[in-house]
């Protein structure tokens, strides 16, 4: 990526919240959707803050003039959606049904995904962060804004997602980076953790488990099972996530072979009866989601890309409507599963 071009986009794509036309009048909804939309507008808020608090702690780990720099202008991107985000909550307020306050599990999480973030390895945040962001991206925003299907929105998410394409861009670069030869060497010439240190990480890394699923359950997969009752965007964004892990490169990091070894145990027809849940449960994750989304074809494809191109087919897709056809999208049963899996070993 030429980092210079992308700060000179950054730059020049700035835009301020009264740039949007304020004036189009709220579409109506019944009470139900009114008070839904309103709600997750006030967590769209929530969730855009934490989305800046993680790029000021990656401004701060960063050494590069250029990607400091970068960083800097996603804090001031993600401050200004958390802003829209709030003015639509109230420009779609029409009958103010009840008082709307952030999700209690949002509130809870926050603190602490910035806190490992801070305290864990770079790689590892990062992975964190690009998967919240495609999350957000190809899932929530895209599929909220159907669901509203009034100009306002439309208006203001075609600004925030044309900010979100070149926040995707940085951290799929940055996965690539992490990744890389050049950043192991860097990081085994640097003093190894002592005691103390990788003690904070585990203490970061358990509050943060313990409130991640119902942060994903009540912002993410509950809001998302209203809006888009197919699930599709759900398990495109997961699937794209899944899809970067393909790359060797990437797939050799030991956070992501734990993450597929998890798969395999959960995919596997014995040992996912016995440790299922709790898989489930440690990485606070819908079960839809932790299974393989991808065939074979497109594993082979997906390592064979750069991470640019990944990239850019990720966020193609987030432009696209809702389309996602390969998945399987629960479970097999425990008969089809065991006998695939006694297929392919005799
Ligand atoms: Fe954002
Ligand atoms: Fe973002």
């Amino acid at each position: 990526m030429d980092l210079q071009r992308m700060l000179g986009l950054c730059r020049s794509q700035q835009w301020g919240i009264d740039d949007l036309d304020w004036e189009v009048p709220a579409r109506s909804f019944e009470r139900e959707d009114e008070i839904a939309v309103v709600q997750y507008f006030t967590d769209m808020a929530g969730i855009e803050l934490l989305a800046g608090a993680l790029f000021e702690v990656q401004q701060q780990k960063s050494d590069d003039p250029l990607l400091r720099e970068i960083f800097a202008s996603f804090v001031k991107d993600e401050r200004r959606h958390s802003q829209v985000a709030l003015r639509l909550a109230a420009h779609y307020n029409r009958h103010h049904y009840r008082s709307y306050r952030p999700n209690p599990a949002l509130v809870r999480f926050r603190p602490r995904f910035v806190e490992v973030v801070r305290q864990a390895a770079p790689g590892v945040a990062n992975l964190y962060i690009t998967t919240g962001e495609l999350l957000l991206d190809i899932a929530l925003l895209r599929s909220l804004d159907d669901f509203v299907d009034d100009p306002m929105s439309r208006q203001a998410m075609r600004l925030i997602n044309r900010d979100e394409s070149r926040h995707i861009a940085v951290d799929y670069h940055m996965v690539a980076y992490y990744a890389s030869d050049a950043y192991a060497e860097l990081e085994a010439r640097q003093n190894p953790r002592n005691a103390l240190d990788l003690a904070r990480q585990g203490f970061a890394l358990t509050r943060f488990i313990a409130s991640a699923a119902p942060f994903f359950r009540d912002v993410f997969f509950t809001p998302l099972d209203r809006v888009d009752p197919s699930g599709h965007r759900l398990l495109e964004a997961f699937k794209r996530i899944q899809l970067l892990g393909q790359k060797p490169s990437i797939a050799r990091h030991p956070f992501s072979r734990f993450l597929s070894l998890m798969q395999e145990l959960y995919e596997h027809p014995l040992a996912g009866i016995v440790l299922g849940p709790a898989i489930v449960r440690f990485l606070g994750l819908d079960p839809r989601v932790i299974g393989r989304l991808y065939d074979d074809e497109e594993a082979r494809r997906a390592a064979r890309m750069s991470v640019d191109a990944l990239a850019a087919e990720a966020l193609a897709v987030k432009s696209q409507g809702a389309r996602f056809s390969k998945a399987r999208r629960r479970r097999r049963p425990l008969r089809e599963r065991v006998g695939s899996w006694l297929a392919a070993r005799i």
